[in-house]
């Protein structure tokens, strides 16, 4: 198996992006139960209720997986950490870690998104990405009707490759839906 000592949080003015720990079920919990309206038409795993006990398992899961270099769940929060402002990562679907390969996924709490926060976000991921981390690509796909979320890619410099037609199906439903793919590659040098 392959192994990847990844560094541990990045820091800026807005964020602090660090791997969910043991503890943080009760942050997690309440942001995203005060985002559901907001979260439910993108994001398969959204429910109107995720009890705290729920939250504490999946934040000890996503720190399991980071620990063995499965994949990377990567939390956002206030500067002094006392918020859950969302969640973002480097998932390894498109191969082992050694292809270098991640997909960038991200939610917004409701109350501080439309403010710049996702666009901000994603630009320090990208920059994390490929100086502290060994992507060689970074994917970034979405529902085609996202707007909020190609605009955000679009803004952090990602690349549209292309549209998929009908490759999946809405959230929640059975009809299918488009995928916009954008991509960034490491700069040369770098
Ligand atoms: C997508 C998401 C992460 C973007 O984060 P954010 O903090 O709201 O984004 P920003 O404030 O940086 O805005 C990015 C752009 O999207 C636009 N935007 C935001 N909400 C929008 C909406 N509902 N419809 C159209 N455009 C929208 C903003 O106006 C901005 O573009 P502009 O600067 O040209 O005006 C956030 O909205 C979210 O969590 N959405 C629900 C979950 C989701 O869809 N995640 C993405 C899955 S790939």
């Amino acid at each position: 198996m392959d192994y990847f000592s990844a560094p541990e949080e990045r820091r800026t003015d807005r964020l602090l992006l660090r791997s969910w720990k043991p503890g943080d079920g009760p942050l997690l919990s309440e942001a995203v139960n005060c985002s559901y309206e907001h979260l439910k038409t993108f994001m398969p795993w959204a429910v109107p209720h995720q009890d705290v006990e729920t939250s504490e398992q999946l934040v000890r899961q996503f720190r399991g997986r980071w620990l063995l270099s499965q994949d990377y769940v990567v939390a956002l929060f206030s500067p002094d950490g006392s918020r859950a402002l969302g969640g973002c990562g480097f998932h390894l679907r498109h191969g082992p870690l050694s292809l270098g390969v991640a997909e960038v996924g991200m939610w917004i709490r409701a109350d501080v998104a439309g403010q710049g926060l996702g666009t901000h976000a994603l630009q320090t991921l990208i920059d994390w990405g490929f100086s502290e981390w060994p992507w060689q690509r970074l994917v970034w796909k979405c529902d085609a009707e996202n707007h909020a979320s190609r605009r955000c890619a679009e803004k952090a410099g990602l690349r549209l490759e292309g549209i998929t037609h009908g490759d999946q199906v809405k959230v929640g439903g059975t009809e299918r839906r488009d995928t916009a793919w954008y991509a960034a590659l490491r700069p040369s040098g770098v």
